[in-house]
Order: C-alpha cells, then sequence, then structure tokens
C-alpha cells in the first residue's frame, strides 16, 4: 500500500470529527427522552401489588362485598381507583375474592341480587347469574365463569393483588 492511500484530507478529517461529535450528542439528548418515554412500560408489575382489604375474622362462607382503593399508574399519572370484590371462604376454609365485573358484558353482579335467585351472583344487565364459586350459570348470558382475585393471607390480614381469568 503506497502511503497516498492512508492520507486522510482535512475535509475527511472534518466531517468524521464532526459526525462523531455530534452523534455523541444527539445520543447524550435522546437517551434521556427514550428512557423517559419507555420508562412506564418497562416497570413490570405494577397491577400485581397487594393491598390489605380484610381481616380474616371478619370472612364467612357468605359472600360479603369489600370495597378497596389501589394506586393504578397511567403512564406518569397515579390515581386512586375504587375496587370491588366478593370475599367468603369457601369449604376448604380458602379465602376467596371474586370480581363483580359480569362476564358477558361487563356490568357489577351482586351476590343476591335477585329475590328470585337466592345463593347466586346475579347481573342486573340480562339476568347472568353465577353460583357462589363464581361459575356462570349455564342457559345465562355469561359464558365464563367471574374473574378471582389474587389473594395472600398474612397472618389475621387478607390482601388481594390482581385478577386472573378462569
Ligand atoms: S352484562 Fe351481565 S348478563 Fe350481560
Amino acid at each position: 500500500m503506497s502511503e497516498k492511500e492512508h492520507k486522510v484530507s482535512r475535509r475527511q478529517f472534518l466531517t468524521y470529527t464532526l459526525t462523531g461529535v455530534g452523534g455523541f450528542m444527539a445520543a447524550g439528548m435522546l437517551m434521556p427522552m427514550a428512557r423517559f418515554a419507555l420508562d412506564p412500560a418497562l416497570e413490570a408489575g405494577m397491577d400485581s401489588d397487594f393491598v390489605r382489604v380484610a381481616s380474616l375474622d371478619e370472612l364467612t362462607e357468605e359472600p360479603q362485598r369489600f370495597d378497596f382503593t389501589i394506586e393504578q399508574e397511567d403512564a406518569w399519572y397515579t390515581s386512586e381507583v375504587t375496587r370491588v370484590a366478593w370475599i367468603f371462604l369457601n369449604d376448604s376454609n380458602e379465602v376467596v375474592a371474586l370480581s363483580p365485573v359480569c362476564t358477558h358484558l361487563g356490568c357489577t353482579v351482586d351476590w343476591e341480587g335477585s329475590e328470585n335467585y337466592p345463593e347466586n351472583f346475579f347481573c342486573p344487565c340480562h339476568g347472568g347469574r353465577f353460583e357462589r364459586d363464581g361459575q356462570n350459570i349455564q342457559g345465562t348470558p355469561p359464558t365464563r365463569p367471574l374473574d378471582v382475585y389474587e389473594v395472600q393471607v398474612d397472618g389475621d390480614d387478607v390482601y388481594l393483588g390482581g385478577t386472573v381469568q378462569r
């Protein structure tokens, strides 16, 4: 190779230098912006935080309605959201917490919400019904059971997390 092939002209030197410095500066500006934009999406498990909702000695075999509040983060905005759970002890004395959201079209179900259907969750919108364990009753509009909350019991305290489809 001749020495001439290795020579870098002044113009090339300036182009390389300015490109390198410009790229470095652009990366310095864009990285914080990209991190700011992606940060909420990268944070995992926000909805799976557990919240204390009840104490064990309040619970019976009869589903009871408990209202509780969670902090919900939506991008950079944090707000308090009220949730509802129907909580009871099943035949094995385990805590079960059902979502009140009807799996037909999302209305709210009530335990024994209709005097015609005792021992059922009843949805007033289209007459959907569910058994005490949340199983949908055939012949009514919902085609799947009520969702269940994740449950953790610590001593006498009952904590609920996110809901899970069955
Ligand atoms: S929304 Fe509940 S039955 Fe239709």
